[in-house]
């Protein structure tokens, strides 16, 4: 039997808040239900900040009441705090993510907590949830880097996680932030993990800044991790991370995959189609190593079509 792989969309979250232009919650929700015909089924819609320090996140209510509901999807929705936990749970979801990033200098930019306040934060929200049946999600940011303090120490990232599986996180999304790393760190980070826990707690959140981002994957997939993050067309960044771009594009992972003889449920063709609708709504160009391939051949096709016929004999 083919083996599965999780693949966690995160463009509506980590690839828009990064927009320098609005995107309209019309917008959101054309990606959203073209993300889903794909065959996505975990999406992170949106996160419940303070709308002044991510303005185009302020729609996180009428996106979530937009979305299809569909007993398929885990929609998922980024927390920083419990007030952001509670406008979640109000909008009714059953997953939420918390954010603890590796250094003091990181977590006050982007949260403005220390790290002690900002797993105290965690350990907030990941207590209310318990109590309420939701399952929470921990990203470990900055877990390869810190974009202000440079490389993490392994221990540090693996003392992070150990800490959030602890305090009852179920998916532990160790995250290089800034596409800093190599795929010698994912397996310096997980081989002890993996001697200690399930596999299924952990995944993958890797940006593709260095062009790094498919190697990582591929050596957490040899050390048994089987749930990844990606963002369609490479969609975004971290505003509080500078110099970031976006998460591994959906469909680059999807196509390694899926070429290696995993199944994703993920159809290229229809995320294909999606990386047009994202980049209509951000009026920039997209796409990730696969999507510039497939229209190197489109182009080439056309040209094809359109060149004279030459009728002599
Ligand atoms: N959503 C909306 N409002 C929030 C909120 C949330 N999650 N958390 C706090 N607030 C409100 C408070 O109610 C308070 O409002 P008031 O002034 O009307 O009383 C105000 O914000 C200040 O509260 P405070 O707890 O002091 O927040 P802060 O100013 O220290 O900001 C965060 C902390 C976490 C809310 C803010 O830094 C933030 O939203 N950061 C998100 C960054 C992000 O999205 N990064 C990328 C993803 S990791
Ligand atoms: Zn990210």
């Amino acid at each position: 039997m083919t083996e599965h792989i999780r693949i966690t969309e995160v463009g509506l979250r980590d690839g828009l808040q990064n927009q320098p232009h609005p995107v309209s919650t019309d917008g959101k929700l054309e990606l959203a239900r073209a993300l889903i015909l794909a065959g996505v089924r975990q999406l992170e819609t949106a996160s419940f900040v303070h709308p002044k320090a991510v303005p185009q996140m302020a729609d996180a209510a009428e996106i979530t009441a937009g979305l299809p509901v569909d007993a398929r999807m885990d929609y998922m929705a980024l927390v920083p705090n419990l007030k952001g936990y509670e406008r979640a749970r109000a909008a009714g979801y059953r997953r939420v993510a918390v954010v603890l990033a590796s250094t003091d200098t990181f977590n006050l930019r982007n949260i403005k907590m220390t790290r002690d306040e900002a797993e105290a934060a965690c350990r907030d929200v990941l207590a209310a949830a318990k109590n309420d049946g939701v399952a929470v999600r921990a990203y470990v940011s900055g877990a390869l880097a810190c974009p202000y303090d440079g490389p993490t120490p392994v221990a540090v990232v693996q003392q992070l996680c150990e800490r959030m599986i602890a305090a009852g996180a179920v998916d532990i999304a160790i995250s290089d932030t800034i596409g800093a790393g190599n795929p010698r760190q994912i397996q310096q980070i997980l081989t002890p993990l993996l001697r200690e826990h399930d596999p299924a707690l952990f995944s993958l959140h890797l940006h593709d800044t260095r062009g790094t981002a498919l190697a990582m994957a591929w050596a957490g997939l040899e050390c048994g991790v089987r749930h990844f993050d990606a963002s369609v067309g490479g969609l975004g960044g971290c505003p509080f991370a500078p110099g970031a771009t976006g998460n591994v594009a959906t469909e680059d992972l999807v196509h390694l995959f899926h070429g290696a003889g995993f199944d994703t449920g993920i159809d290229l063709d229809r995320l294909y189609d999606a990386v047009a609708i994202a980049e209509r709504i951000t009026a920039q160009p997209l796409g990730g190593r696969y999507t510039q391939w497939r229209r190197s051949q489109e182009r080439r096709a056309q040209a094809t079509a359109c060149a004279p016929q030459d009728n002599r004999a």
